[in-house]
């Protein structure tokens, strides 16, 4: 018998989360402006959701927008806020007829209604979904996730339902954004930078880490592929020393 060129994927990565990094610099190098890097990255999001069935990744999360990307310029965060409604008009379907789950983290209060009401439309209409469950990081900051976390806990406790003692290691996730998700296994970041720049500072304490020179524009499930197959020869230890 032929010998498959390309082997399942049986011990990779089960949750994938991506820094979606350098599409300034991709459209840059292209004479053109910020935003039309962004709006090639929106297409790379499609190929790399449609490509985990295959590689076997049940849960993706991007990181789309953070809390500190309101610092760019007005014509940028405003042509992102659009990017992301036409995003969510224009992908719905295809989402929601193709077994995706969308989710998004991040803090939805400085974010415009017009927005979040298509976030809740497109979360409730891929409710049911469950072959890929895909994590949107939109007003995300890992550290904000977990004071906004740790002032429902306080709340909790101040009014009886949680006591001082019960608060441990379990607690604390079950207030984070992430409470139903699990822990990512592997995060990448294209475009060079060796950062990780506030994403999922509590649930990346034992992830594998890939920092990669592609500008997120140019990233491929093919380069996704090879990352995951990288991923299924390390040796995790959690801290712990194999027999
Ligand atoms: C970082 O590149 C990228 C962002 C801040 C935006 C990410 C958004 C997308 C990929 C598009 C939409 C996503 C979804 C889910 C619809 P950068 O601007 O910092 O690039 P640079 O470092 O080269 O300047």
């Amino acid at each position: 018998m032929p010998k498959d060129p390309q082997p399942e994927l049986l011990c990779g990565p089960r949750h994938v989360a991506i820094i979606m990094d350098g599409n300034g610099r991709w459209a840059q190098a292209r004479g053109r402006p910020r935003l039309f890097g962004h709006h090639a990255g929106a297409r790379r999001v499609r190929e790399i959701v449609e490509a985990c069935p295959r590689l076997r990744i049940k849960y993706l999360t991007v990181f789309a927008f953070s809390t500190e990307n309101w610092k760019r310029t007005q014509v940028e965060v405003a042509g992102l806020m659009s990017l992301f409604r036409r995003y969510i008009i224009k992908e719905t379907r295809t989402l929601a007829e193709n077994g995706v789950r969308v989710r998004f983290i991040g803090d939805r209060v400085r974010l415009d209604t017009k927005l979040t009401e298509l976030m809740d439309a497109l979360e409730q209409e891929t409710k049911n979904n469950d072959l890929v469950h895909l994590t949107v990081a939109l007003n995300y900051g890992g550290r904000d996730e977990v004071a906004r976390a740790t002032k429902r806990l306080a709340r909790d406790v101040a009014e009886g339902r949680l006591k001082p003692d019960e608060v441990d290691e379990e607690t604390l996730p079950k207030y984070l954004d992430t409470r139903v998700l699990p822990d990512p296994d592997l995060v990448v970041r294209t475009s060079g930078e060796a950062r990780i720049s506030n994403f999922l500072l509590w649930q990346s304490a034992y992830s594998e880490y890939e920092f990669i020179n592609t500008l997120w524009p140019d990233f491929t499930a093919a380069e996704l592929e090879r990352l995951c197959r990288n991923f299924g020869s390390r040796e995790r230890r959690f801290g712990a020393v194999l027999a």
